[in-house]
């Protein structure tokens, strides 16, 4: 049995050594490089482009613009594209650092060359800026328009909020604010395209190789066959490689004029110009309870960024919808539009930006209500989904917190915050939740005679520990240690899985890889007449269950006649759990210490503890928790891309001057629990999903710990020093 166990990831020496090998790595011959050139306003028109400096520069072989290409039109407002919005199709320029021209040359030295050398000359207009508070958000925010993006209803009332309200003996109103932030990945986006007659092959850093596929088939009005998609590994995908964005349809439209491959690594400069980020998000949350703390209604304005052009819309209201037991509620999601590059999903996105502003205003309550913050959220935790009154798959959150507390010693805390020397040391928690999400995916697993399988299915790896879980899991059914099962992926030429996004690999690609082995296995029973369902394979031999013995693989194979058995698996999330609520749940515990003299602000310990589903491989998954609670740690005391509304623009182009969090600044004591549980509604493995899930909650339980160390309640995030001195 190797499903449960604590494996190390397979991918781990290529990873570390360099041997692994991303888009960035993979070369053809007769390769273009390109280089963008990109617009330095933040709307306006170009007027003209001198190329004639640039084609001078050895080695630049072509400057392409808006004139060069063939027209393309995106016309879903949503998945599997980032936006609908094209560059390089018209003389509009809608956001700074938009592509207005790509410079091929047969080196990126000489592209980069020549891509100083192209002079464009632009006609500027006054650009739409963010505005500025909640008041100037409040007066320009729109409701979303129908759109691919419209994942939720944006306005959603249940019962009579506004009578609830008006009897609630204790009200909190509070607006609560994040800011822009930039994904970062350590791999930049990365594309090769290359045509053979009317195939297109495309290397791509992405989290959807078959996303991809489709979209730019669709597009360029070519059977998806004619598309091949391949991404060996993804130095980090955190959404911003999610969907389809600019450079890889630019990539196959301008190898297709030039010709020749052509391959686009994207600078710093261009993440922070035209890729997706995570909006800013502005929240106003009211909640009304009675003199005990329950909740009898929850209101929750949501309002974020977007582009002119695209909505793409952050559904942080979503995570009143699915938390807490109210009898009523009124949620409205709307989007401020400006002249920025369109945002898009960051882990954690939709509850991720949503836990923020409730978590912070149920602590508020608590205070206000003299309850212990932990008793609160326990008083109401929701035993149906708050919004449909559907039962859920699987819900063990109050387990999770109290096994949570105990490892904290929550109940044990000083109610009073303690001095440690300089610092003030306080305590804070918060739930943490994420949505379910289900991909339809299928795998095939081949068993060889000599005791060795492969495990084929088109999911990508974007380093969550996937690459060592599917192995895992085939492992398990066919018998045979991890080491003996191969893995390819990475293609659209292997059978078609999910997007690597949403936390949601391992209960799709993973259900349907349990699948196709035990369709392997059956088969092998047969061969030695044992009832499918009454069969096991143990150490390379299969026998009856519980029984000893058995028949080696190999002396299976040659009864069976066969040198390979091949297994076709597929997990349909619609035959799983109808009419059934499905979430992620959790809880963080957090002690941090701020110097009131100096404004610094320490994690010192935290404590996640979470309701899953089952646990694949407690190693992995405990990276992704512990690594979600670093990413949510960042989000509450660092990261932020601010916005220059003079210059219509994000401020950094690089990675100077961006922080986040680094060793130094990340406690060594961080504890992440798992309630035992098995969740055989969301899928036949039993898992429901981890990995955003950890950075969910966490900016709130920093800024409730703050808030019981110095009495100050931080709404505005990050929490930098500024805002802790006096
Ligand atoms: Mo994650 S934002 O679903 O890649």
């Amino acid at each position: 049995m190797s499903i449960g166990k604590p494996l190390p990831r397979v991918d781990g020496r290529v990873k570390v050594t360099g041997a692994a090998r991303y888009t960035a790595d993979v070369q053809m011959p007769n390769m273009l490089h390109g280089v963008f050139v990109t617009a330095g306003v933040a709307a306006g028109r170009v007027k003209t482009i001198d190329a004639s400096a640039a084609l001078a520069e050895p080695g630049v072989v072509r400057v392409l613009t808006h004139a060069d290409l063939p027209p393309v039109q995106i016309e879903t407002q949503g998945p599997p594209f980032a936006q609908t919005f094209m560059p390089l199709q018209s003389d509009a320029i809608r956001h700074e650092g938009q592509p207005l021209v790509i410079v091929l040359a047969d080196t990126l030295e000489a592209a980069e060359a020549g891509a100083r050398k192209v002079n464009v000359a632009v006609d500027s207009t006054t650009p739409r800026v963010p505005a500025a508070d909640w008041a100037s958000i409040d007066r320009v925010a729109v409701i979303p328009k129908k759109s691919g993006f419209l994942f939720f209803e944006p306005l959603f009332v249940k019962g009579e909020p506004e009578q609830e309200f008006s009897r609630a003996q204790q009200r909190i109103d509070a607006v609560y604010t994040q800011p822009p932030r930039h994904h970062n990945p350590m791999e930049p986006s990365a594309v090769l395209a290359a045509w053979d007659g009317d195939h297109l092959t495309l290397h791509d850093s992405t989290q959807h190789v078959y996303g991809v596929q489709g979209g730019i088939a669709g597009l360029l009005g070519v059977p998806a066959e004619r598309v091949r998609v391949i991404a060996q590994h993804t130095g980090g995908g955190f959404g911003t490689k999610g969907w389809i964005w600019p450079q890889e349809v630019l990539a196959a439209l301008a190898a297709k004029v030039a010709g020749r491959p052509v391959r686009i690594v994207l600078t710093r400069a261009n993440l922070y110009s035209f890729l997706g980020y995570q909006p800013r998000v502005a929240q106003r949350l009211v909640l009304g309870s009675d003199a005990q703390g329950q909740l009898a209604a929850i209101a929750h304005d949501a309002v974020s960024l977007t582009t002119v052009s695209d909505d793409y819309i952050e559904f942080a209201m979503v995570a009143s919808m699915e938390m807490y037991a109210t009898r009523s509620m009124r949620l409205r999601q709307r989007v401020e539009r400006a002249n920025v590059a369109m945002p898009t999903p960051m882990r954690a996105p939709v509850e991720g930006s949503g836990m923020w502003a409730l978590e912070s205003a149920i602590d508020e309550l608590a205070h206000r209500l003299k309850i212990d913050p932990l008793d609160l959220r326990l008083a109401n935790c929701a035993q149906k989904h708050p919004a449909t009154g559907e039962p859920w798959s699987s819900k063990k959150l109050r387990e999770a917190y109290e096994e949570g507390a105990r490892l904290f010693g929550w109940r044990d805390r000083p109610t009073v915050p303690q001095r440690d020397g300089d610092w003030l040391v306080g305590q804070g928690m918060a739930s943490c939740l994420m949505g379910t999400f289900r991909n339809p995916s299928k795998a095939e697993v081949r068993l060889k005679a000599d005791g060795t399988a492969v495990v084929l299915t088109g999911t990508q790896d974007i380093g969550t520990g996937t690459l060592t879980i599917f192995p895992q899991i085939a492992a398990d059914v066919l018998g045979l240690p991890i080491d003996k099962v191969q893995l390819q992926m990475g293609d659209t030429l292997l059978p078609e899985a999910g997007p690597t996004y949403g936390s949601s690999s391992t209960m799709g690609v993973g259900s349907a890889v349990l699948d196709a082995a035990r369709v392997v296995r059956d088969q092998l029973a047969r061969a030695v007449d044992i009832a499918p369902g009454d069969a096991e394979m143990v150490d390379g031999r299969i026998r009856r269950k519980q029984s000893q013995g058995g028949v080696s693989i190999t002396e299976a194979m040659r009864k069976a006649g066969q040198s390979e058995i091949v297994g076709a698996g597929s997990f349909d999330p619609q035959q799983h759990g109808k009419g059934l609520a499905m979430c992620n749940f959790g809880v963080v515990f957090v002690e941090v210490g701020v110097d009131p003299e100096l404004g610094l602000l320490r994690l010192r310990r935290a404590v996640g503890s979470y309701s899953a589903g089952r646990i694949i491989n407690p190693r992995t998954a405990k990276a992704q928790m512990s690594g979600g609670i670093i990413w949510g740690w960042g989000m509450a005391a660092m990261e932020q891309s601010p916005f220059d509304a003079n210059l219509g623009r994000f401020v950094s182009k690089n990675l100077a001057g961006v922080a986040i969090p680094v060793n130094a600044d990340i406690p060594a004591d961080i504890t992440i629990h798992f309630v035992d549980e098995v969740d055989e509604h969301a899928s036949p493995i039993g898992a429901r999903g981890i990995g955003e899930l950890g950075a969910t909650g966490v900016a709130a339980a920093v800024a409730n710990a703050v808030f019981h160390a110095t009495g100050k309640r931080v709404r505005d995030l990050p929490i930098t020093p500024d805002k802790l001195i006096a």
